[in-house]
C-alpha cells in the first residue's frame, strides 16, 4: 500500500499548518533568481490549498512572510509582496465561486498600504464563507511578536479597568492572539529538510505533531501531503497524559 492510499482511508486533520520553505534552494538548483522560486512556491500553495479543500481540511495556515524576512534583499521582498498582491486580487475576483475564507495572522500595519487593503478586503468579504475552508496567511508574522501584541492588548484592557490580571486564563488569552477563534493545528509540516519551528505558531502548536520532510516547497505535491497525514496518523498523541 502506498502512503497516499494509506492516508486516503484515514480522517484528515481539521487544521494543517505549513512552513513553505525551500523556495530559494529550488531556484538555485535551477540557476534561477530566488524570486522564481517564490513564484513556484506560490503555485505549490495553490495546488496544496485546492487539495486541502478536496480532502475536507477545514483550516490551512501558511507561513508566507515572517517578521525576520525583511532582512532579505529589496528585490526578493518586493517579489514576494507582488505575488501576494496578485494572489489576493485573484482570490477577491473568484471569491463567490471558491467560498474560501481568508484570515491574516501578523502585524499588517508594516505592509504597504495597497497590500494591507487587499488583505482587509479579502478578510472582510470572505467572512461570510465560514463553513467550508479557511486559509490563514501568516504575513509579517512572528510568534513572539503575536504574543507581545496580545499581552499589550490585554494590559491596555487591564489599565482601562475592563479586566484584572487574575481574569487571564489560557483560553481567554488565546482570544487576544491573531488566531482567535481558530482551533490549534493538529499537524505542522515543514518541507525542505530544515528541522526547526522558526517562530511559527509557538502558542498554538504546543501539542501539534511536527512532520519534517525533505522535499522543497515548490516541488510539494498532493502525494507529499498524503504522506504527511499518514505519518501524523502513526503518531500516538497523548497531550501529556499516560
Ligand atoms: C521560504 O523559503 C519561503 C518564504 C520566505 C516565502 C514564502 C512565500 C511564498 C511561497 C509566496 C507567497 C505567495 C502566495 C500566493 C502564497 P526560502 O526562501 O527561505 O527558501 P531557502 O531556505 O531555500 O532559501
Amino acid at each position: 500500500m502506498t502512503l497516499a492510499n494509506e492516508a486516503a482511508n484515514l480522517p484528515v486533520p481539521n487544521h494543517i499548518a505549513i512552513i513553505m520553505d525551500g523556495n530559494g534552494r529550488w531556484a538555485k538548483k535551477r540557476g534561477l533568481p530566488r524570486t522564481a522560486g517564490h513564484k513556484a512556491g506560490a503555485e505549490a500553495f495553490r495546488r496544496i490549498a485546492n487539495y486541502c479543500r478536496t480532502l475536507g481540511v477545514r483550516y490551512l495556515t501558511v507561513y508566507a512572510f515572517s517578521t525576520e524576512n525583511w532582512k532579505r534583499s529589496q528585490e526578493e521582498v518586493g517579489g514576494i509582496m507582488r505575488l501576494l498582491r496578485a494572489y489576493l486580487r485573484e482570490a477577491l475576483r473568484d471569491m463567490e465561486k471558491n467560498h474560501v475564507r481568508f484570515r491574516f495572522f501578523g502585524d499588517l500595519t508594516q505592509l504597504d498600504s495597497k497590500l494591507q487593503k487587499l488583505c482587509l478586503d479579502a478578510q472582510n468579504r470572505s467572512a461570510v464563507f465560514d463553513h467550508e475552508v479557511q486559509v490563514n496567511f501568516c504575513l509579517n508574522y512572528g510568534g513572539r511578536d503575536e504574543i507581545i501584541r496580545a499581552v499589550r492588548a490585554y494590559a491596555a484592557d487591564v489599565a482601562a479597568g475592563k479586566y484584572s490580571a487574575e481574569d487571564l486564563t489560557e483560553s481567554f488569552f488565546s482570544e487576544f492572539l491573531d488566531s482567535a477563534g481558530v482551533p490549534d493545528p493538529e499537524l505542522v509540516i515543514r518541507p525542505s529538510g530544515e528541522q526547526r519551528t522558526s517562530n511559527f505558531l509557538p502558542w498554538q502548536s504546543v501539542y501539534s505533531e511536527y512532520v519534517f520532510m525533505d522535499v522543497l516547497w515548490p516541488d510539494f505535491m498532493p502525494a507529499d501531503l498524503d504522506a504527511a497525514i499518514a505519518e501524523y496518523h502513526r503518531r500516538n498523541r497523548r497531550f501529556g497524559g499516560a
